[in-house]
């Protein structure tokens, strides 16, 4: 099945304005019947390729006029990437592996965002030469630019920006804030305002700035509040005579992991930065987004067999190594999860503290701890709600367990994305051990 074949419109459908909330059951029922869910293939993940459409719409319309760059961290599907590509979005790219990505999905050179912390010159070389857009994390990095593009006959780069750090205060999640003092992201406002300030006097081509605060866990008006800073600041550097051509304000808008969150959509973001930086809008500049978890994470569930359920335990195929910061950060991460029988109907009876346990070597391997679910028995299916973003992205090759098949669905049926891993590529990922014997 084709997944994208209509023009590079968006059909209105009911999921339109809402936060997506996908029905499991009949999709589960569908996928059992089709054989997805069987002894050699105990688990997979399933995207709604309705609900994905339906997200790149609602960004596309919040932001109109922008550059999209999707984030490919979290999630690098091409079978997801490649019709956002068609649609008219971009890439960002933090590392060798996601430019190749974005390089061979033939994603226009214009459209490639290059970020990271730790550029090796080979990379910058690679990026600038190839026309992407690179944005610069650090002062250390930016001398390594300009060695490139200072030459007599250099690069010509789609944009060049700045990463800035904003150093805002208040994220509830340490590990994914990016926009606090101290942090490894980001030349800081205000302690480097005045070599900000030269470096773009002295550099021509550096002609954006960029600001990431964080995903998840950073509030609506945190982000707002970081944006608000670098606006500011291209209005700064603007008056003293630099050319700001790019505002990128990054990704890191949160979802609905619980059912009390608060997660805004992206038109809600987009209508809290009017009001609040309106000259983001305005400025002779382009605005780019960088989106990744608020566009795939609920577009996403994870399905498992239940292997073993017995005293309150169920033991399930999916753990720590697909859902990494649920199982080791209990406390900031969590996902929804439903249980139904063997045939896909909902399970129903008295609820009672379940534990759901993944299948790993390590007692701390949990979904959820004593959470109030109806009876499970071994063959039931438990179904992970958002799980679309950083899981496969993320996936730990611990006791070599093989990562599952990846399909998507919209009425017309299942499209296989990604086949479950076999013995054999798994073997190689740790060096050939040779044939059998
Ligand atoms: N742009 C940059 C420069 C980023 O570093 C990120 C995410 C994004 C955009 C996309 O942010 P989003 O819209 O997805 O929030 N679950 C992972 C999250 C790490 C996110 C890193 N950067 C973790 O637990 O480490």
């Amino acid at each position: 099945v084709a997944i994208h074949d209509e023009a590079a419109t968006f059909p209105r459908t009911t999921r339109m304005t809402a936060l997506v909330d996908i029905t499991l059951g009949p999709t589960l029922r569908r996928a059992l019947s089709a054989g997805l869910l069987n002894d050699a293939s105990p688990a997979a993940l399933f995207y709604d390729l309705d609900a994905f459409r339906d997200r790149l719409g609602a960004l596309s319309r919040a932001f109109p006029g922008a550059l999209h760059a999707l984030a490919v961290k979290a999630c690098p599907l091409p079978g997801l990437l490649r019709p956002a590509i068609d649609l008219g979005f971009g890439l960002e790219v933090a590392s060798e592996g996601e430019l190749a990505m974005a390089q061979r999905l033939a994603t226009p050179v214009d459209r490639v965002v290059f970020d990271s912390p730790a550029k090796t010159r080979r990379e910058i070389e690679a990026a600038l030469s190839a026309g992407h857009r690179l944005n610069i994390n650090s002062l250390a990095e930016l001398a390594r630019v300009a060695e490139v593009m200072e030459r007599p006959s250099p690069p010509r780069p789609a944009s060049i920006g700045l990463r800035i750090n904003p150093g805002i205060e208040g994220a509830s999640i340490e590990a994914t804030f990016t926009g606090g003092r101290g942090a490894k992201f980001g030349v800081a406002l205000d302690e480097d305002r005045d070599a900000i300030a030269k470096a773009f006097a002295t550099h021509p081509w550096l002609d954006g700035l960029h600001v990431h605060a964080g995903s998840q866990g950073v509030p609506l008006d945190m982000l707002v509040e970081a944006v608000g800073r670098v606006v500011e600041l291209a209005g700064d550097l603007t008056a003293r005579g630099a050319t700001i051509r790019v505002v990128d304000i990054g990704g890191g808008l949160p979802v609905r992991y619980r059912p009390s969150d608060r997660a805004a959509d992206f038109a809600a973001y987009a209508a809290a930065l009017e009001q609040r930086v309106p000259s983001l809008f305005s400025g002779p500049w382009r605005i780019v987004t960088e989106f990744g978890r608020a566009v795939f994470a609920p577009c996403g569930f994870a399905a498992s067999r239940v292997e073993y359920a017995q005293r309150g335990v169920a033991v399930i195929h999916l753990g720590a190594d697909l859902f990494v910061r649920p199982a080791y950060r209990p406390v900031d991460w969590h996902h929804e999860i439903e249980v139904f029988d063997p045939t896909g109907q909902p399970k129903s009876g008295p609820e009672s503290g379940w534990s759901i346990a993944g299948p790993l070597c390590f007692s701390g391997d949990f979904l959820a701890r004593d959470r109030p679910l109806p009876p499970i028995a071994e063959g039931d299916i438990v179904a992970v709600r958002d799980a679309g973003a950083y899981t496969l992205s993320m996936w730990s090759k611990y006791n070599s367990r093989l990562s599952p098949a990846v399909h998507g669905f919209d009425q017309r049926g299942f499209e296989l994305l990604k086949p479950r891993e076999t013995v054999e590529e798994l073997l190689r990922f740790w060096g050939d051990p040779g044939p059998v014997g």
